[in-house]
């Protein structure tokens, strides 16, 4: 068959979104595994909303499922994590999960759907569930039993469900429930979810987050009848409580009095008064959590002291200043400003938060940082201190001195270009210091000095010229990320050398190769992203993972060598090419096969190497057999077609192939492969070809691996892209497959052609009908007698010209004084108009049209003249005239009905501009209608 052709009826067929189309398209999941993913790269499932963040050993992800035992036949057994977006089928049948006993997490996001008894029973193991509707059509159907068998549930999430069309009471079945969030319900009032919480006996934290709570009534607060140790109101024990979302203007007395004694409070974008609070019942919040809120003077150590709060969590808030005023802040531990209007803090404010451990600053105006200025300021107790996003300038001896117990200090993405000597002085626990994205250019001999516990430095993105090769002196660092431009000595790199695990350095040049070099003990991770790297051989015996990035000279000094050489445990190697380098290099290409140990390779934009290079990819993975996973990425390997390629990958299991045109796939490639698991094709693009059916065939037939991804594979012919497997199935199949294709085509086309053509077929079918009736009536009455000598049929826009001329020199100019049939002055009241149009058509002798435009554009008046064209076929006599009151072309009047055959054959007459021709119009015409002698009843 014709390729073109049979793209262009696909098209056809993509374009009126047919249905079976999506049927030929088997497997809509996803599979990953977290022991390959997790630890070579982030893939993950975004369109889960959040739903990622629950663990998982095995995930499978689901889209645009309509039978769910059809799509989820290939889920490995073990899944525990699943997530059907747009599951689209009408039920959910009872236990259609229940093969999947370790499933721990379910996500379901759908349309209408029912959602049978017993729907997720069989699922031991399940803890957490979200069901979200779609916004548009959430008519879900839950029946009494639909939690049945959930007994070790404990987190429930509902989206977008109507609390109206959802009874809370259905969650009886879950016995072990501790987290219940109400999500975009249409909840008006709080009581209408507490006045059924009394059946859970476990649940301790709740949330009723973006729903239509406005006012928290003192009539939301339930009483108990038989009152408790805990006064009257009915404690809940819920010790979570988020109300986050909602427009909360108004909090009466008395309103929250069921949850005396919170853990968390959080009501973040929600505009609730913290002192409106105060009445409301709650006695106790260990975390406060107003974000999002607006208050410019928001009075910490009131708030705090009133609900003897340890923790604020005060983000977006629009808070300028730190007000410490109308209470005691003595058991604040942690305080959360981050991302409001803050720009000085005071020595005075913090004395008043003696007790503080954990203070995030970050993401506010301030220009300098003011904890410990004042010489006798006394000791603070804070571990961990963010003011990164700021615009600090400068660090000043003593800064930090009154800060001895800090463990971590951010000071990133501010402009600080100057740090003083001894600036860090007194931060004797300090381990982990953040200096990245600054304006830092040197580093002396005391810039670090007494940073005894630093294990981790940050000074990645500053623009460092030069370090004291004292530097780092008495300091054991164990991580270090740094940006740098070359500097002839690195001697400061040997005092640290012996403690480092993980290098990350970004720098023009990077020569580790003096005899002050020659190991580097415990060192773990190398990034490197430097364009000229040199190092010695024996430096980096234990290092397991190293990242080359827009590397091109990669060198060992010893060049007998090869630049692996210094690797001798290396399993993970990444190497990422600059797309814009055209490089001639391929020293690191030709050398992979040196790194035997390697387990997992990553290569990236090598695709111009190999190129330029004409490097044979039948060599490139010799002799790694031990690589287990294999990641391309843009790396110009287009051809998969030779058992040669992966030959040596004995134990390879997981080959990811991204951003890449494929020109070409055979399954004897794989054939090497006995321990393949899984094919993953990201973002790859397939010439549609049917020499790819032999690869198609493979994967379908094989259980041993399974190609994630490719249902959904496309393929592109002429720069239009579809669906690779639909392309695959329907034209490089066999005959009865593709016979069986044309048919179902077909029959969509007939269906697609009656619904387009409705309208004029409709008209033609009634048009049928009551001619057979009328002509029936006519002719079994004999009627040969007439009620009128005229019928006009015209159009509205013409009715003056019918009433002031045609009716005048007709009707009352006379003798003869002809009787006309119009249809607003004769049509009888209350019938069917067709009837009436018929009928005037076969009671008058002659019909006569008035032509316009308009009347060519006109429904009503195509049928009159089609029934007087028909009646003049059946009955013989003449019996239309036409009368042409617009000057209309022969072109034009091509498209309308037979209209020309008729011209030429039947009397017309065209309505002259100039009086003597009209006298003359009105004297042909009378004698038109005249002639046939007039026989009226
Ligand atoms: C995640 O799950 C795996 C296996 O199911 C388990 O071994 C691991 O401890 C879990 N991790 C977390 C953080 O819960
Ligand atoms: C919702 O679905 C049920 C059956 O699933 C149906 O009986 C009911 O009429 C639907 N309601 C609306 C408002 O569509
Ligand atoms: C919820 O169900 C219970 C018992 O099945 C019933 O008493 C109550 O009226 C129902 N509530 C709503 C809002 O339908
Ligand atoms: C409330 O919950 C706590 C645990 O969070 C438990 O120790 C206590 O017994 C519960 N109180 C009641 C009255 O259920
Ligand atoms: C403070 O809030 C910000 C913004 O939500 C968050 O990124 C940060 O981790 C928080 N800081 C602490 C110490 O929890
Ligand atoms: C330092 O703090 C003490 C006690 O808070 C105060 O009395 C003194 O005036 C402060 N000195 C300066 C220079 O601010």
């Amino acid at each position: 068959m014709n390729i073109y052709s049979s793209v262009f009826l696909q098209l056809l067929c993509l374009i009126f979104s047919c249905y079976f189309c999506q049927s030929l398209l088997r497997q809509n999941c996803q599979v990953l595994e977290k022991n390959y993913y997790a630890q070579f790269m982030d893939l993950k499932f975004d369109t889960c909303e959040g739903f990622e963040e629950f663990n998982f050993s095995i995930a499978v992800h689901c889209d645009h499922v309509e039978n769910l035992h059809l799509a989820l036949k290939d889920a490995p057994l073990e899944t525990d994590w699943l997530c059907l977006t747009k599951y689209c089928g009408m039920t959910m049948e009872t236990g259609v999960f229940s093969r999947f006993t370790r499933l721990n997490a379910l996500y379901i996001e759908t349309r209408d759907v029912e959602l049978q008894p017993g729907t997720f029973s069989g699922l031991p193991q399940l803890t957490t569930l979200w069901i979200k509707a779609d916004v548009m059509s959430n008519n879900i159907t839950f029946h009494k039993d639909t939690f049945f068998g959930l007994n070790s549930l404990q987190e429930l999430k509902i989206s977008y469900i109507k609390l109206s069309a959802f009874n809370i009471s259905l969650l009886n079945h879950l016995h072990l429930l501790d987290n219940l969030i109400l999500e975009n319900n249409n909840i008006l009032y709080l009581s209408e979810v507490t006045a059924s919480l009394g059946i859970f006996k476990n649940l301790k934290k709740l949330s009723v987050v973006s729903n239509w709570i406005r006012k928290l009534r003192t009539a939301d607060c339930l009483t108990s009848q038989n009152p408790t140790s805990y006064g009257q109101f009915v404690n809940f024990n819920i010790s979570h409580l988020d109300l986050s979302a909602s427009q909360l203007t108004i909090t009466e007395p008395k309103s929250l009095c069921n949850f005396p004694h919170l853990e968390r409070f959080t009501a973040d974008s929600t505009g609730i008064a913290i002192e409106d609070l105060y009445k409301s019942g709650i006695k106790t919040i260990k975390t406060i959590s107003l974000q999002n809120a607006g208050f410019d003077k928001f009075q910490i150590c009131a708030s705090a002291s009133h609900f003897k709060s340890e923790e604020l969590l005060l983000m977006f808030s629009s808070i300028h200043k730190i007000n410490t005023f109308g209470g005691s802040c003595k058991n604040i531990k942690k305080l959360n400003l981050s991302g409001n209007y803050l720009d000085n803090t005071g020595v005075k404010q913090m004395q008043k938060l003696p007790d503080l451990l954990e203070l995030d600053l970050s993401n506010n105006n301030l220009e300098s940082l003011e904890l410990c200025n004042n010489e006798s300021a006394p000791m603070l107790k804070l571990v961990c201190l963010n003011a990164s996003f700021n615009y600090l300038l400068r660090l000043q001896k003593g800064q930090f001195a009154c800060l001895k117990e800090l463990k971590s200090l951010s000071l990133e993405s501010n402009k600080i270009n100057h740090i003083a000597d001894f600036a860090f002085d007194g931060l004797d626990q300090l381990q982990l210091l953040n200096l990245q994205h600054n304006n830092i250019f040197r580093i002396g001999e005391f810039t670090f000095s007494n940073l005894f516990m630093v294990r981790h430095l940050n000074l990645y993105e500053n623009v460092v010229k030069k370090f004291h090769f004292d530097a780092f002196r008495n300091v054991l660092l164990e991580d270090i990320k740094l940006t740098y431009t070359f500097d002839h000595d690195f001697s400061w790199w040997k005092n640290i050398r012996r403690s480092l695990r993980n290098i990350s350095v970004k720098t023009n040049v990077l020569h580790l190769t003096s005899d002050v070099l020659d190991e580097f003990p415990f060192l773990e991770s190398l990034q490197l992203d430097s364009p000229d790297i040199a190092l010695s051989c024996a430096s980096f015996a234990e290092a397991k993972e190293l990242h080359l990035k827009n590397t091109i000279e990669f060198t060992n000094i010893d060049a007998r060598w090869s630049p692996f050489a210094s690797f001798t445990k290396l399993e993970k190697l990444y190497y990422s090419v600059h797309p814009q380098d055209v490089s001639n290099s391929s020293t690191i290409i030709n050398s992979l096969k040196d790194i035997s140990s390697l387990k997992f390779l990553y290569l990236h934009n090598i695709d111009s190497i190999i190129k330029y290079n004409q490097i044979n990819i039948n060599n490139i993975f010799q002799r790694l057999v031990h690589l287990k996973v294999l990641h391309l990425k843009n790396a110009g390997i287009e051809r998969l077609d030779s058992k040669d390629v992966f030959s040596d990958l004995q134990d390879l299991e997981f080959l990811i192939i991204e951003n890449q045109n494929m020109q070409e796939v055979e399954s004897i490639v794989f054939d090497s492969m006995p321990n393949l698991k899984y094919i993953y094709f990201l973002q790859t693009t397939f010439p549609c070809s049917c020499n790819f059916n032999g690869f198609l065939s493979w994967l379908e037939s094989n259980t041993r691996v399974s190609a994630i991804g490719f249902y959904n594979q496309k393929c592109l012919i002429e720069d239009i892209s579809m669906n690779f497997r639909f392309f695959l199935n329907s034209n490089c199949r066999s005959d009865l497959d593709f016979i069986l294709f044309v048919l179902s085509f077909l029959c969509t086309l007939l269906f697609m052609c009656l619904s387009l053509f409705h309208e004029s077929i409709h008209w033609y079918i009634l048009y049928i009908v009551y001619i057979v009736k009328c002509w029936l009536n006519h002719r079994l009455q004999h009627k040969d007698k007439y009620e009128y000598d005229a019928f006009v049929s015209y159009n509205t826009n013409d009715e003056l010209w019918v009433t002031e001329q045609l009716l005048l020199n007709l009707e009352q100019k006379g003798p003869p004084f002809f009787k006309v049939c119009i249809h607003n002055r004769d049509f009888e009241v209350g019938r069917d108009i067709v009837e009436n149009i018929m009928d005037s058509i076969y009671s008058s002798r002659w019909t006569v049209c008035i032509i316009t435009h308009n009347y060519l554009q006109s429904n009503w008046c195509s049928l009159e003249m089609r029934m007087a064209t028909y009646k003049l076929l059946t009955e013989s006599k003449e019996s239309l005239i036409l009368i042409f009151l617009d000057k209309i072309s022969r072109e034009e009047l091509q498209y309308y009905h037979r209209l020309t055959k008729l011209l030429n054959k039947k009397t017309y007459l065209d309505w002259p501009d100039h009086e003597n021709g009209q006298q003359l119009f009105w004297a042909r015409l009378r004698k038109i209608i005249a002639k046939s002698g007039r026989n009226l009843k």
